[in-house]
């Protein structure tokens, strides 16, 4: 699948305001969809299943006030100094800890790397492994965050579908054994964007071959903590542990505006992935790095997140019972056991473009799918977000959607 056809292509990346042009990867490194959206989607008038924000009543705010004043009052300005690029030494301890308590993984600190958010480990995953015209392997449909930052390192994409359970296995092997790609980035607990974990047989499946090949695999995590049930199928990381590059994020449980995230690499990927961090940015917030962790220790990270996932299971029963109750026949979603998405699927001719226009007309925002597909398909899908909005907004909002879908997809 070559680059050229990514469709939400950069169209201001022609020329700077001098008139000299701009580096040739500006243009093949699509906008972000969903950002322009949400200029149109901001007014509080609007039920917006567009935007992919965790719910801000379960911001632990005074807990979070408390931790800051703590770490000002006790130890302000070491916490305001520059630091190491690694990050702070008992938040990596922390992560690593977790690893082993949740999944069974054995990871040293010095194999976490904090990041800021875990958006930056993908940018910096490029950088060390990606030459351009490399392939990388992606699911179908793929994060868009993803894709618009390997764009930046003009890769040659190679989508591989997703069923109800993980990659379509004959696809996937197909691609690894074919296309020796660089990377296989996946999403295997509650994807962004359709929703789907990938089941224990999908994930071993993966691995026996991915094991055969030298393909780095980028393991993104950033929903793991949020399955519904609490329980996950082992990482691909637990499998693969030195091929495998696992990505977290304190974005959903703790708060998106710190901006942390983390990589936990094997240690030779680790020295590269410091080396293109220093050249970045030296090193993540550190006063965000000493609040978290300082939060960390003052309160119980598993109970809080005990409350997001019981509130997430709550909106997302609602929105999947409301789907029930409005969609016309011919519309399929998918069944999240976690994470903050809905995946629908239009009748076959029926255009999500068309959808989303009609149901802002409603004051309902959906996000079409086409940004997530690398080769410019997709455009029968829609994604919807159920964290943002409580039960009742969500049954109004789907209410609408309904009409509109039943109006044009006949
Ligand atoms: C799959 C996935 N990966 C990474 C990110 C980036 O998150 P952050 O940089 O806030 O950790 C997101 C954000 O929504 C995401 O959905």
């Amino acid at each position: 699948m070559q680059k050229d056809e990514i469709t939400i292509q950069n169209s201001d990346a022609g020329s700077s305001a001098v008139n000299c042009p701009f580096a040739r990867r500006m243009e093949r490194t699509p906008k972000s969809f969903i950002r322009e959206i949400l200029k149109v989607t901001e007014s509080p008038d609007i039920i917006s299943f567009a935007g992919g924000l965790p719910n801000p009543s379960l911001i632990d705010v005074d807990g979070l006030a408390q931790a800051a004043g703590d770490v000002f009052s006790t130890d302000g300005r070491t916490a305001l100094q520059y630091s190491t690029t690694e990050g702070y030494y008992p938040l990596r301890r922390f992560i690593a800890e977790r690893y082993k308590k949740r999944l069974g993984l054995t990871v040293s600190p010095d194999e976490i790397l904090i990041t800021n958010g875990s958006q930056q480990c993908l940018d910096l995953i490029g950088k060390i492994l990606i030459d351009p015209g490399n392939n990388v392997v992606i699911e179908r449909p793929g994060y868009l965050g993803a894709i618009q930052v390997f764009s930046l390192y003009e890769p040659v994409f190679v989508p591989v579908d997703l069923g109800p359970e993980g990659p379509d296995m004959e696809s996937f092997g197909t691609a690894i054994s074919k296309y020796t790609p660089k990377l296989f980035y996946g999403i295997p607990n509650s994807q962004n964007p359709s929703g789907i974990t990938y089941s224990k047989e999908h994930r071993k499946a993966c691995v026996e071959i991915l094991q055969e090949n030298c393909t780095v695999v980028v393991e993104d995590d950033a929903y793991g903590e949020l399955q519904f049930s609490g329980n996950t199928p082992p990482p691909l990381k637990y499998y693969l542990p030195e091929q495998t590059l696992l990505t977290g994020s304190f974005s959903k449980i703790m708060a998106p505006g710190m901006r942390l995230g983390w990589v936990c690499a094997p240690r030779p990927m680790m020295e590269q992935l410091v080396v293109a961090k220093q050249a970045s940015d030296l090193h993540s917030n550190y006063l965000s790095q000493r609040i978290a962790s300082r939060y960390l220790e003052e309160n119980d990270l598993d109970a809080h997140i005990a409350k997001i996932r019981s509130a997430y299971s709550s909106q997302a029963g609602s929105m999947i019972a409301s789907l029930q109750e409005e969609m016309p026949s011919g519309v399929k979603w998918t069944q999240p056991k976690g994470g903050m998405f809905i995946w629908i699927t239009l009748p076959a001719g029926c255009s999500s473009m068309d959808v989303f226009s009609q149901a802002l007309k409603k004051q309902v925002a959906v996000l079409p799918g086409v940004p997530f597909y690398v080769d410019g398909s997709g455009t029968d899908t829609l994604r919807l977000n159920f964290s943002n909005n409580d039960p009742e907004r969500i049954v109004e909002g789907i209410r609408k959607l309904g009409v509109v879908i039943r109006a044009l997809c006949r």
